[in-house]
């Protein structure tokens, strides 16, 4: 079956065909970074309206670039929360209408959910069951992933995101939106130790996170005196080091708890290149082997809605619509799926 995926939870539009036999067959995403940078985050008006003008032509373009008809799609899943109210609205009702309309089911996805099974949609594909770490600009979380459908929060933040502590130290530096990636490029050129920052909750004897006091703590820094553009990327590289070391000690200490070999990384935040090489190096010497999506699934992507659909439907535990109907839930904790 062909399951046709919708993402709109933020302020990337996604849209993808997969195929439970043959696989992603095409996938397309238009990112609004440039339209949000002038006001330095996004602003969800102009997201939603976003979403409604490139939700056909992305459409169109994964049905020619797959060759697939639009009468070959045997359902349509879209991200029904969390996310920006407006923002799910626009795919969930463009989902809903279309289903409707091609006689198939809609399927709501959490958008976790998609971050969480997309390593297995990996060239090497994750197995069950593993530890997952979800690194995103909204969440911070450890979970123990037995099937499709069973999560265990094991622990998460109290405060910001590990993505948001990015962005925000980020925009403290001068870096703009979104300051994940810039802030981990002027990192390369800094050196780590030269400020001294906390590794909040590295020996909290659980897998909860804090990172509000890290994000303090560069602010601090930087009001202590005029910063030249090296001790940007010093503040740059020590940050890193700081967020990246406490978020893989806590992962793999998940992995030693349950005794569990396989650890999965989602979220755009697995991006980051020290992270990856803090989980590998740690993983290596414990025999745990770490699983990551394509880099190109690691942010918001409508193949992980479509592929976590998909592998919902084959284990019987989604709830297909076709009715017309849909609802969206702006907040929606993971564990009430
Ligand atoms: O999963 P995602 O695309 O969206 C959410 O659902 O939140 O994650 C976006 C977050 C942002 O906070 C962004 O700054 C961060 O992931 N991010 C990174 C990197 N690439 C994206 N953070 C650190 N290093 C990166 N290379
Ligand atoms: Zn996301």
């Amino acid at each position: 079956m062909i399951v046709l995926g919708i993402e709109s939870s933020c302020d990337e539009t996604g849209v993808a065909l997969y195929d439970t036999e043959r696989g992603l067959l095409a996938h397309a995403v238009h990112t609004q970074v440039a339209m949000h940078e002038a006001y330095g985050g996004v602003v969800p008006e102009l997201a939603s309206r976003d979403h409604i003008r490139r939700l056909v032509p992305l459409l169109e373009q994964v049905l020619a670039e797959a060759h697939v008809a639009r009468t070959d799609i045997g359902a349509v899943a879209y991200t029904a929360g969390p996310g920006r109210a407006g923002a799910l609205l626009v795919g969930a009702s463009f989902a809903a209408a279309l289903a409707q309309a091609l006689g198939v089911p809609a399927l709501p996805v959490h958008h976790l959910e998609g971050h969480l099974l997309s390593p297995l949609l990996a060239r090497e594909p994750a197995s069950f069951p593993f530890i997952a770490l979800l690194v995103s600009g909204g969440h911070t979380q450890i979970m123990c992933v037995t099937r499709v459908g069973a999560y265990e929060l094991m622990g998460e933040s109290l405060d910001d995101a590990a993505g948001e502590a990015f962005d925000k130290t980020a925009q403290l530096l001068g870096l703009g939106y979104p300051g994940g990636p810039a802030l981990a490029k002027l990192a390369e050129q800094g050196t780590p130790g030269k400020f001294k920052l906390p590794r909040p909750m590295l020996n909290s004897g659980d897998f909860m996170f804090s990172f509000s006091g890290l994000k303090t703590a560069v602010l601090t820094a930087a009001r202590e005196r005029e910063l030249s553009a090296q001790d940007k990327a010093d503040l740059a590289a020590e940050f890193q080091e700081a967020a990246t070391e406490v978020v893989a000690t806590k992962a793999l200490a998940a992995c030693r708890q349950r005794r569990l070999s396989t650890l999965v990384v989602a979220g755009g935040v697995g991006a980051n290149k020290r992270l990856r090489q803090r989980l590998d190096a740690a993983a290596a010497r414990q025999g745990v082997r770490v699983r990551y999506p394509e880099m190109e699934l690691c942010t918001d992507n409508g193949a992980m809605i479509a592929f976590a659909a998909a592998l919902r439907l084959q284990a019987g535990v989604a709830a297909p619509r076709n009715d017309g109907a849909f609802a969206v839930r702006p907040r929606w904790p993971l564990q009430e799926l």
